[in-house]
């Protein structure tokens, strides 16, 4: 089973995982290995690093996906037969974008934008990103002509935040409990009653923020837009429930992280969202097979002499470690996947930064099961 055989016949790959575990340079080599076998493909990725964002030719914020070109790609051994695409997301330029598209004028999008609670809305760090990938997401799966969008996810602290986040975020803007609330006549002025309004007041006057009234002015403003919202809720999660999209997830072999991603794969599959599989990234493979660390350093003394043969040994010893500790972690995940593809990405030696990286990463991500299982036993020889 390789990404290939998970992502055949779909149009959208979600990356979703907990945080610094590898999302985005999957999501990167994910869209590249599609590429090269002959798809167009975008992968909208979130803060990817500097320099992988320079590989990519991402150093313009143009959010809107922008062809990689072949010539960045050249080079790496990679025939690219289809096309890449790629984009760094801009959350507060979707939020404005998004605001464009849904006002009745330019007018009201204005205003809009420069209300107060707009600008803290759009500019919040959690849950705006969330919200504006899945934005992203529909409008080019509504506007463009891909035939696959990888999206990366945000670095969540917990790998739920992303699913919950829109939610979350359309329900406040469609506003109703809300609206009730700051209406005159509504409930938060009849529970908060006479009583509140001084302290609003005094609040207002020593922070300068009126919240009571920019609140008011803000679903004053957004009227009847706020059906749009639902009504697009509606649509993306549709979108995120067809057989056509593929929740990837992407873990570490730590067991914090494997155990994120248990939980979050039985919540897809309670939430009914397409699970495809789980990666494991960066695991340690066991160099040693049934030797002992310390025959290490009996093998080596000889030609490395005694003091180099031991600190050799001693490193061995610790990736020994880890991998015994990751042989286990990923043995628990496989134990609760019941045979559900899972793909294991080894520890590269270096960071993934450019497309020498990628490609690396490629390797394992496409290779059939008997390609990789010759990759390691190559690395063990
Ligand atoms: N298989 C690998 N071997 C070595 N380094 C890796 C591997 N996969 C990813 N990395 C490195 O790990 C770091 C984190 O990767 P990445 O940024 O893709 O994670 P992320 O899940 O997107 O993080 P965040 O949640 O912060 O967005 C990067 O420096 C990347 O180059
Ligand atoms: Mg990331």
């Amino acid at each position: 089973m390789s990404v290939a055989d998970l992502l055949a016949g779909k149009r959208v790959c979600v990356c979703a995982g907990s945080g610094g575990v590898g999302k985005t340079t999957t999501s990167a080599a994910i869209a590249l290995g599609m590429a090269a076998r002959g798809a167009k493909v975008a992968v909208v990725t979130i803060d990817p690093a500097r320099r992988l964002a320079n590989a990519l030719g991402l150093e313009e914020l143009q959010n809107e996906p922008c062809r990689v070109r072949d010539e960045r790609l050249a080079g790496a051994g990679l025939e690219i037969r289809g096309e890449l695409w790629a984009m760094m997301l801009d959350p507060k330029r979707t939020f404005d974008e998004l605001i464009d598209r849904v006002a009745p004028d330019p007018g009201r999008a204005q205003e809009i934008k420069q209300n107060r609670v707009y600008r803290e809305l759009s500019t919040a760090v959690s849950g705006s990103q969330e919200f504006t990938a899945i934005a992203k997401l529909y409008e080019l799966d509504q506007e463009a002509d891909f035939d696959l969008l990888v999206l990366d996810t945000p670095p969540s602290r917990n790998a739920m935040d992303f699913l919950d986040a829109p939610g979350r975020l359309t329900s406040f803007l469609d506003g109703r409990a809300m609206k009730a609330f700051v209406r005159p006549t509504g409930v938060g002025v009849r529970v908060l009653g006479r009583g509140a309004s001084p302290l609003l007041g005094a609040l207002s006057r020593v922070t300068g923020v009126d919240l009571l009234s920019d609140l008011t002015t803000f679903f004053g403003l957004l009227g009847d837009m706020t059906n749009d919202f639902s009504l697009r809720a509606a649509q993306v999660e549709r979108l995120l429930h067809s057989a056509t999209t593929a929740f990837l997830l992407v873990t570490s072999a730590q067991r914090e992280p494997i155990d994120e991603a248990i939980w979050f794969r039985r919540t897809l599959q309670t939430s009914g969202l397409p699970f495809a599989g789980v990666l494991v990234n960066r695991v340690h493979h066991d160099l040693l097979g049934d030797s002992e660390p310390e025959d290490v350093a009996a093998m080596l003394s000889e030609r490395l002499g005694a003091g180099l043969a031991a600190k050799v040994a001693a490193n061995f010893r610790d990736y020994h470690v880890l991998a015994r500790r990751d042989h286990n972690n990923v043995g628990r995940l496989a134990a609760e996947l019941d045979g559900s593809p899972l793909l294991l990405v080894p520890q590269l030696d270096d960071d993934v930064h450019d497309v020498a990286g990628l490609l690396q990463m490629h390797r394992y991500l496409f290779a059939s099961q008997a390609e990789r299982d010759r990759m390691i036993d190559a690395v063990v020889a």
